[in-house]
């Protein structure tokens, strides 16, 4: 159970409550829930099974895990590390935002400060105003890191394990009581049947014809979701797999990962989708460019829900944002830790002191992400800002690559036998042997490819991907 609550509190995060409503806005509700679902029980299933048997074959991390089991493959592992790196410096910086958010609901309900009511600053103006402030982004964003390092300095046991068996539940309790508010309000039902009820709408060009490049298109964006949400192809699993006891489960451990992870992804879109077509109904904003709202909707358009929804609305404001602070800490102190450990196991330091260095480069590369849309706005990385480089060369460059390698290598180098004898070591047989097989060799490396060549196509020909 340790395990699993600690796999969950690292999966468990912005991923589930800031990027799947959002994706399951855009990209029609009930049918996107589908293609995920489908895609966490078999490509999702492959790849963190093959995770976590590697690192509790080896007893390694990520970083000498896969040299252990083929000296040419070591590389994999070195790339899997500076991951973490790149991932965590971003997110500290949208933990930022969201401590802010929770310091300005904490003003509103407090304070009876108006500062994002529907009187108030337009929460628009609220969110642009303060990520291009010069200094606050990065504030608060240390703000956040601190509070990672000083849960990390106490050690795994003491720290990030007590800290989740507190975080963990408080944020299934403000799930639900929060997604029941917003279903019990008069108007929810709409909404909660576009995000319910699956139906092909979305995959229709203008004339109304089935369109094949929409359904990709959807497939793509859950299936990149599916590999953010489950912290996969960055070794955390690896890892993680390591501290496992031979007589856990793995399959049975895989499975209930994937259970917790999709049910907070589902309950955080139950918290929104409705509440914004409430909000589209009250102030006639069209619908379809309200569910388009994009990375905004939990910055810009949740606080117009909560705004919308009288006195209790800040009151509900400061619940939603307490819960992402819990799930975006408890990420991104595995991200944090991840590094920590890499350094500990390989160079003579001591905990304090690699968590103060780890701390301190996070800091400075956050930097960076938190400056870049305010003080450093004019400089670009290849015409991005710092932020959405580092999370395009991560999860749409680094991320597909070392997936779609370690499918070629377990399936075609180690083979798939060496993963599934470590899934029997337990005791029980191996129940899903020949889904593993046929995804881990063919499938899994095929759709791997699929998203880099995509996003690739994306990033350079944007024009082509918006036909
Ligand atoms: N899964 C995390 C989320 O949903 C984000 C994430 C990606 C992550 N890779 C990770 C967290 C590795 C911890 C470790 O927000």
């Amino acid at each position: 159970m340790a395990f699993i609550l600690a796999a969950a509190a690292s999966a468990i995060g912005l991923g589930n409550l800031w990027r799947f409503p959002y994706l399951a806005a855009q990209y029609g509700g009930g049918i996107f829930i589908v293609i995920y679902l489908a895609l966490v029980m078999t490509l999702g299933f492959t790849l963190m099974t093959t995770e976590i048997a590697i690192g509790r074959s080896t007893l390694q991390s990520q970083l000498t895990a896969y040299s252990r089991l083929h000296k040419s493959f070591g590389f994999l592992g070195l790339i899997g590390t500076l991951v973490p790196l790149l991932i965590v410096s971003y997110y500290c910086v949208i933990g930022g935002w969201v401590v802010k958010y929770l310091v300005a609901y904490a003003e509103m309900v407090f304070g009876n400060a108006n500062l994002m009511g529907e009187a108030a600053a337009d929460s628009a103006a609220f969110f642009s105003g303060f990520i291009s402030a010069p200094f606050a982004p990065f504030a608060y964003s240390l703000i956040f890191i601190l509070a990672c390092a000083g849960i990390i300095v106490l050690g795994v046991k003491n720290g990030i394990e007590k800290s989740n068996t507190i975080m963990m539940p408080a944020l299934f309790i403000l799930a639900i009581v929060i997604s029941v508010y917003v279903i019990c309000l008069p108007g929810a039902k709409e909404g909660l049947a576009y995000y319910l009820i699956p139906n092909t709408d979305s995959l229709r060009a203008a004339d109304g014809s089935f369109s094949i490049a929409l359904l990709a298109k959807t497939i793509l964006g859950a299936m990149g979701q599916m590999f953010y949400s489950l912290s996969l192809a960055m070794g955390i699993m690896i890892t993680y797999g390591s501290y496992m006891r031979k007589t856990d489960c793995i399959e049975l451990s895989v499975r209930r990962i994937e259970i917790f992870d999709t049910l907070i992804s589902v309950i955080a879109g139950l918290m929104i989708i409705p509440g914004v077509y409430i909000f589209a109904a009250k102030s006639g904003l069209p619908i379809k460019e309200a569910m388009n709202a994009g990375p905004g909707l939990m910055f810009i358009t949740l606080p117009k829900v909560f705004a919308s929804i009288g006195s209790a609305g800040p009151i509900i404001g400061l619940a939603f944002f307490a819960l992402v602070t819990f799930a975006a800490a408890t990420s991104a102190i595995s991200l944090y830790e991840a590094c920590v450990a890499s350094l500990c196991d390989h160079i003579r330091i001591d905990r304090k002191a690699a968590t103060f260095f780890v701390g301190s480069l996070i800091a400075f590369l956050a930097t960076f992400s938190a400056l870049g849309y305010g003080a450093w706005g004019h400089i670009t990385l290849f015409g991005w800002q710092f932020l959405d480089f580092f999370d395009f060369v991560t999860n749409s460059v680094i991320m597909p690559i070392l997936a779609a390698l370690t499918c070629i290598f377990v399936g075609w180098i180690l083979k798939p036998k060496a993963i599934i004898d470590e899934c029997e070591e337990c005791g029980h047989t191996f129940k899903s042997r020949r889904l593993y097989t046929v995804m881990v060799k063919w499938i899994a490396p095929l759709l791997v490819v699929a998203i880099l060549i995509s996003e690739v196509i994306r990033a350079l020909f944007p024009s082509l991907w918006s036909i």
